[in-house]
């Protein structure tokens, strides 16, 4: 494989050997010296025309620590705002001879584009509503690293699944193990033909019982017209996870969130500090996961 477009042309081997790289990564991320000469004499460019912390942030230090030399390019400082093209922006990019590009657009096939057009490695780091594959594989990760297993977990997927490319990939991954996928939200947030290996539950209690993970999702508000739920008030007293649910969810159970979250919206703070709560360790293992996904890309 040259790029990383999507979980849904992965085979579960190789989603297997990348979770099994990380892991490795993540041995590493805890020396004293924590970057590898893998990589020297490599370019990657970070190409985020959406905003984005978490995903932005962890792709540039896993380049770091693989010794890449990175370049982080500026879409509102950029030519892009004179209204030079996608393709011409990419051809620019490519006179420098890079290795990787990393890019998160709006447009849900934005990366696959990229990718036809250039001989460098691409990573989707997040196309329209299409996919997210480092979240997926990031949130597989975490879920291994404490469960120890993905195959015969049931995972409970909370809110606007419609919208999310967090929730796509993350179904295409779970698809490819032994688990019991549930979707759980008000049903205009729900695909209106569900696939069949999945779940579906309209209340939060039903939906989240007896759930070993259950992965919170924000509400997408930038990729819907109004009208999909009558306010965020209503929606947080219906679907929002709330100190008063937490009686419904295991004592093992992991509580899990992409970020960013919105507080009051789809997730409580008593939620977020909660002990099974792994948020912020969804965080650190993004940067271990995507060292591994630009490291196998590169020896393939
Ligand atoms: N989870 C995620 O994609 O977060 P960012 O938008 O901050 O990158």
């Amino acid at each position: 494989m040259k790029d990383l477009i999507g979980i849904k042309e992965l085979s579960r081997a190789q989603i297997e050997e990348i979770l099994n790289t990380a892991k490795a990564f993540k041995e590493v991320l805890q020396r004293d010296i924590k970057k590898v000469p893998t990589l020297r004499g490599k370019t990657a460019i970070n190409l985020f025309f959406e905003p984005s912390t978490r995903t932005r942030t962890s792709f540039e230090l896993a380049e770091k620590r693989l010794s890449l030399d990175v370049l982080n390019f500026s879409v509102p400082t950029s030519a892009v705002v004179k209204g030079e093209t996608l393709y011409d922006t990419l051809k620019t990019i490519e006179a420098y001879n890079v290795d990787y590009i990393v890019i998160r657009h709006s447009s849900s096939g934005a990366a696959k584009f990229i990718a036809d057009h250039t001989e460098a490695s691409v990573i989707n780091a997040g196309d329209g509503i299409n996919e997210h594959p480092t979240q997926a594989l990031l949130d597989a990760f975490s879920i291994l690293e404490i469960k120890g297993r993905i195959d015969g977990l049931k995972i409970a997927i909370v809110g606007d699944i419609l919208h999310s490319r967090v929730a796509r990939s993350n179904y295409y991954l779970l698809s490819k193990f032994d688990t019991e996928i549930r979707f759980v939200g008000p049903p205009t947030f729900l695909p209106s033909h569900p696939p069949e290996n999945v779940k579906v539950y309209y209340r939060l209690r039903d939906g989240i019982k007896d759930a070993d993970v259950i992965i919170m999702l924000r509400i997408q508000l930038e990729r819907q017209k109004s009208g999909f739920i009558p306010s965020l008030k209503e929606y947080y007293h219906f679907w929002g996870l709330k100190k008063e649910d937490l009686s419904f969810v295991r004592d093992d159970a992991i509580l899990m969130h992409p970020g960013p979250m919105n507080r009051g919206v789809e997730v409580s703070t008593e939620v977020v500090n909660d002990p099974r709560a792994i948020i912020l360790k969804q965080v650190t293992n993004g940067i271990a996961t995507r060292m591994a996904v630009i490291y196998l890309l590169r020896r393939s």
